[in-house]
């Protein structure tokens, strides 16, 4: 049904160009000169990215060295019109095709900064929440609790306690959980909603996912491995105990297979393979759900997850066609369909949010060039761990041509490689450059290595920049650690000569 092809390149790394990529008819312009090519080449329709008369990379609207010179650098910078199109787009894709209501749970993981969570809140979208942090971000960041999950195969009856509490639907992924649930209802005099979290195996899914994702047992064998959800066979029980207790309201199946590919069909699989469970648990239990949630894992066009330069991914619409038609197809029931829930994280934030950093020392040496910035891995860890690839743009040169390809690194003592062999013009101390698509898993997964604190962030809107996470300090890394007295003896306070440094 879908053509499965790779995506379409339209910016090659200088040091990876792909046969695929020359041939596409659609590859424009072949190798970008400078930094107002190459962004022209992976621009999604969201992106509030321009090039202003002087050269300089503009966000919306906004000058990257203005922004820096006020609040320092690194900084990530939020845009609330990226925010709000991504939102609206994932909602209409799924909403114009499923005649039942549909409920876009924002997914807090991804990104936790309060002014997010309020903006998608005006929005009208609804939760997922993973634990007490992001149950009480959500809700500080003004959710609905009627619209919002909470996630989780661990979950502790202080958790359970405090989203029946609010109302929130629970997503059951553990037997203990009915035990807390009667608990909980028992103390707060209410039922509690739940769905239950389902685990399906669809063969076909090992055609479909990433090269990063396979493995020598095949992608749905290790499938089957991960804690999460309950097979069918599993489930059923679980159904039947549900429906048995009179606290609880059973609404419905929840289902997250995740982030494993670009391909539409793959996303048809798993639901195809979600309405086939919930059909046979139908037929053997009596109960058909009112909600089915299909989580997160949505591929915005360009995602640093998939390891490669460019626009990987198709359209969100593509993705919603596949799933719906193949729900519907498997659901192939009288009963009114569902009301469809998602869980979007890095669809809605990944490209809302620009990492602005500055560039330091200047390394030429074995024939390559370094360029230093005071962004590093602390800020991108996911470069490390799960080897995201971030465009990178030269913010204060962007009609300049590219002079060779610099290794993009940053001052921790680790590698802090953010982009190996990329295009940049001759780059000098004081440049700043923009790290694209720092929305998603960036500053939630952030460390301070090296005693680094933290960037603050700022968010651009109607109103105008707003500071919406404050800078860290030397003194916030080592805040809450404690010295014993017997040590304090010992331990002259020097650091205190410091303080005019930071
Ligand atoms: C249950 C659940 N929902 C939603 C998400 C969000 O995923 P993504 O950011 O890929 O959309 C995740 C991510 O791990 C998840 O585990």
């Amino acid at each position: 049904m879908f053509v499965s092809l790779k995506c379409v390149y339209t910016y090659i790394e200088f040091a990876t160009i792909e046969i695929s990529t020359l041939l596409s008819p659609v590859a424009m312009p072949l190798l970008p000169a400078t930094g107002a090519e190459l962004l022209e080449s992976i621009r999604i329709n969201s992106d509030a990215l321009a090039v202003d008369a002087g050269g300089a990379l503009t966000i919306d609207g906004h000058a990257p060295a203005a922004l820096v010179e006020r609040y320092g650098s690194p900084l990530f910078v939020t845009v609330e019109s990226t925010l709000r199109a991504n939102y609206r787009r994932i909602h209409t894709a799924f909403a114009t095709r499923w005649p039942a209501p549909v409920n876009v749970l924002y997914s807090i993981k991804a990104n936790n900064a309060l002014a997010v969570r309020a903006i998608l809140s005006s929005e009208g979208a609804g939760g997922d929440c993973f634990g007490l942090g992001e149950l009480y971000a959500t809700l500080e960041g003004g959710a609905d609790p009627r619209l919002v999950v909470m996630n989780g195969s661990n979950k502790t009856e202080a958790e359970i306690d405090a989203a029946l509490a609010q109302g929130i639907t629970i997503n059951v992924d553990a037997t203990d959980e009915l035990d807390f649930l009667r608990a909980a209802c028992a103390r707060h005099g209410r039922r509690a909603k739940v769905n239950l979290r389902l685990k399906v195996l669809p063969p076909e899914l090992d055609h479909h996912v990433n090269e990063l994702h396979k493995s020598a047992h095949g992608y749905v064998a290790n499938l089957r491995r991960v804690k999460w959800g309950f097979v069918t066979e599993g489930a059923r029980p679980l159904v039947e105990e549900l429906q048995r207790m009179e606290c609880v309201e059973l609404t419905g199946y929840h289902c997250h297979v995740g982030h494993l590919s670009k391909a539409p069909d793959a996303s048809a699989a798993v639901a195809g393979a979600v309405a086939e469970a919930v059909s046979e648990l139908a037929r053997a239990t009596g109960f058909y759900p009112r909600v089915l949630d299909l989580g997160g894992g949505w591929a915005p066009q360009r995602d640093p997850s998939f390891r490669e330069a460019g626009r990987q991914a198709f359209g969100i619409e593509d993705y919603a066609a596949a799933t719906t038609a193949a729900l519907r197809d498997g659901l192939r029931t009288d009963a009114p369909l569902p009301a469809l829930w998602i869980e979007p994280g890095r669809y809605i934030v990944g490209n809302a949010v620009v990492l602005l950093a500055r560039v330091g020392t200047v390394k030429r040496d074995a024939g390559l060039c370094w360029m230093h910035v005071d962004a590093s891995t602390n800020n991108l860890p996911r470069i490390e761990s799960g080897h995201f690839h971030y465009t990178v743009l030269p913010a204060t040169r962007m009609n300049e041509s590219f002079a060779g390809p610099v290794e993009i690194v940053g001052s921790t003592c680790f590698r802090s490689l953010i982009g190996g062999a990329r295009p940049m013009p001759a780059p000098q101390r004081g440049d700043i450059v923009a790290i694209l698509d720092a929305g998603m898993y960036a500053e939630v997964f952030s460390n301070q290595f090296n005693g680094v604190p933290r960037p603050g962030g700022v968010l651009l809107s109607g109103y105008g920049v707003d500071e919406i996470r404050q800078r860290e300090t030397i003194d916030d890394v080592f805040r809450l650690q404690r010295m014993p007295a017997w040590l304090a003896q010992i331990a002259p306070r020097w650091s205190a000569a410091l303080g005019e440094a930071q």
